[in-house]
């Protein structure tokens, strides 16, 4: 675990988190452990297990060491779900990349990419559990049942998002629930699982769980604007942009784009040939979609500060506010 130094700084604490998960996928061998542990290798932005770290209650001591060792197990669930997630995601998109590396399903095949994705998520329940021996049976059950309800939530966002495939009649709202049940839910967990552990009042925890919904749907419509970009954006993605045409996902840039360009709908609505996507990309830019879209990633990242400003007393704001900032930073 924390192997007994204090964890003075985040990237102490993200340094702590991947060793955890590494030891967490090293108690066996085989071919579906070995693929499993390729994704956590790979890295990440790690931005799950930064907001469990941010939600910590002011009034547990920065370098607690109970909680540290709770949080680094929190964090490291966090990681190996939302790992876990993108493993059968890309599955499901058929996709050759990610973060930069070949996925599971492309190097080793798709019967091995469903087995490793269940391997991340049941090892990231075997070690929230085990948060008890540090906080107690009370704040770990209400942790491990706060990450079981998002896990849910996020097989129903997947779920949503393939009923509105090639769907461009779907409404922004539509969309925003998608965003909330595939993203939003994961980002919400993680906040309030930092804040369960450390003690945290219900009804900050609630507030807490609130912003983590609106970052995460900023979040989610910020990589969508980076999907609709241009092929700069694939340093950043770790994948080329276009993938969301080429899947029959319909995005906010897409949806924004469709009131100025009505015809855009009959496009989408059809498998998009491979030719055709970077003409429709840039349909979607000229028509606005892409500005539209940015706008309401960062309203929502404005929206969710807003909500944690009346914390700062009981929170470290300033990292809160520095999470949301970051999340949406990226498609500028
Ligand atoms: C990536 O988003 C995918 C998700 C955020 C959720 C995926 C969820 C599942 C596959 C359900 C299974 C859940 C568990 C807990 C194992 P994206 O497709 O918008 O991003 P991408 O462009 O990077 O693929
Ligand atoms: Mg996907």
């Amino acid at each position: 675990m924390t192997g007994g130094t204090a964890i003075a700084t985040p990237a102490a604490f993200l340094a702590a988190v991947d060793q955890h998960m590494v030891e967490l996928l090293a108690d066996r061998d085989g071919v579906v452990v070995e693929a499993a542990r390729r994704p956590i290798a790979a890295g990440g932005k790690r931005l799950r297990p930064l907001l469990v770290l941010a939600a910590r209650p002011r009034a547990v001591a920065a370098g607690d060491a109970p909680f540290d060792r709770a949080a680094v197990r929190a964090a490291a669930a966090l990681e190996l779900i939302h790992t876990a997630s993108l493993v059968h995601d890309d599955l499901l998109d058929d996709a050759s990349l990610r973060r930069g590396e070949p996925t599971i399903g492309a190097l080793d095949g798709r019967s091995v990419a469903v087995a490793a994705g269940d391997f991340l998520f049941s090892r990231a329940f075997a070690t929230l559990v085990e948060t008890r021996r540090v906080v107690g049976d009370d704040r770990a059950l209400a942790a491990t049942r706060v990450l079981a309800r998002s896990s849910k939530l996020l097989a129903e966002g997947e779920a949503l998002q393939a009923r509105q495939t090639r769907q461009p009649a779907i409404t922004v709202e539509d969309y925003l629930e998608r965003c909330r049940l595939k993203t939003g839910a994961l980002f919400a967990a993680a906040l309030q699982c930092g804040a369960i552990l450390g003690g945290a009042r219900d009804d900050d925890v609630q507030v807490l769980g609130r912003f983590g919904h609106l970052v995460g749907v900023a979040f989610q419509v910020a990589d969508d604007v980076l999907d609709s970009g241009d092929a700069s954006a694939e340093v950043v993605l770790g994948k080329r942009p276009g993938a969301d045409l080429r899947d029959g996902t319909i995005t906010l840039p897409m949806l924004a784009a469709i009131d100025d360009d009505a015809h855009l709908a009959t496009a989408l609505a059809t498998p998009v040939a491979d030719a055709e996507v970077d003409g429709l990309l840039a349909r979607i830019r000229d028509a606005g979609g892409i500005d539209a879209a940015r706008r309401t990633a960062l309203r929502l990242a404005e929206e969710a500060v807003a909500l944690v400003e009346p914390l700062a007393d009981r929170f470290d704001v300033v990292q809160l506010r520095a999470i949301a900032a970051r999340s949406v930073d990226r498609m500028h």
